[in-house]
Formats: structure tokens, sequence, C-alpha cells
């Protein structure tokens, strides 16, 4: 599935994602910058925290449990907000495009 970031500096990464690979796997693994991921996708620590845009949101969906109680220590969070190591790459997320907050901390 094809994902788009649009980093901190307002570029524009247009990427292809393996199938069940987390968003923000997709992100290091091609060096997105402001993705940080302290805790390497265990829902712990808020730096891996993007913008869904809102025309994906519905099909992103909305955070669950440990990651809706973890986004409240996210940077200036929206209602589309997400923790991207908690979103999983798949055929209805094909074209999804992601904002990258100006921080992580
Ligand atoms: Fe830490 Fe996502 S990588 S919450």
């Amino acid at each position: 599935p094809k994902i788009t970031f649009i980093d901190p500096d307002g570029h524009r990464h247009d990427l292809e994602a393996e199938e069940g690979q987390s968003v923000m796997k997709v992100a290091v693994a091609h060096g997105v910058p402001g993705i940080e991921a302290d805790c390497g996708g265990a829902c712990a620590c808020a730096t891996c925290h993007v913008y869904v845009d809102p025309d994906w949101a519905a099909a992103a969906g909305s955070p669950q449990g440990d990651e809706a109680a973890m986004l409240e220590f996210a940077v200036e969070p929206q209602p589309t907000s997400r923790l991207s190591c908690q979103i999983k790459m798949g055929p209805a997320l094909d074209g999804l495009l992601v904002r990258i907050p100006l921080s992580q901390h």
C-alpha cells in the first residue's frame, strides 16, 4: 500500500509500505524526519505522533485504550491525531496521507 508523509518542513515523502507494517516503521525505514518513536512501537512514548489527513481519518480509525491514553502526552494533539506505531498498513489504507507534527517533545 502507498503512503504519503508530509514532514515537519513541509516536504512530501511518497512511499510504498509493506502489508501489515506500522506507519511508524515505514517512516523510520525510509528516514522520514520527525518521527522519533522512542519506545520502538510499544505505545508507550507518544513521540510517533502524526496527524491523519481528515479524508483518511475514518479509514485509519480512532485511537482506543492505551493509545488514547498515551495521546494525552502528545504535543499539540488535534482531532485526527494518532500514534503512528498503532496504525497498520493494509489495502484499506492504500494512499494514506499523514502529517508529522513540528515537534514530538
Ligand atoms: Fe512509542 Fe509509538 S513508538 S508510542
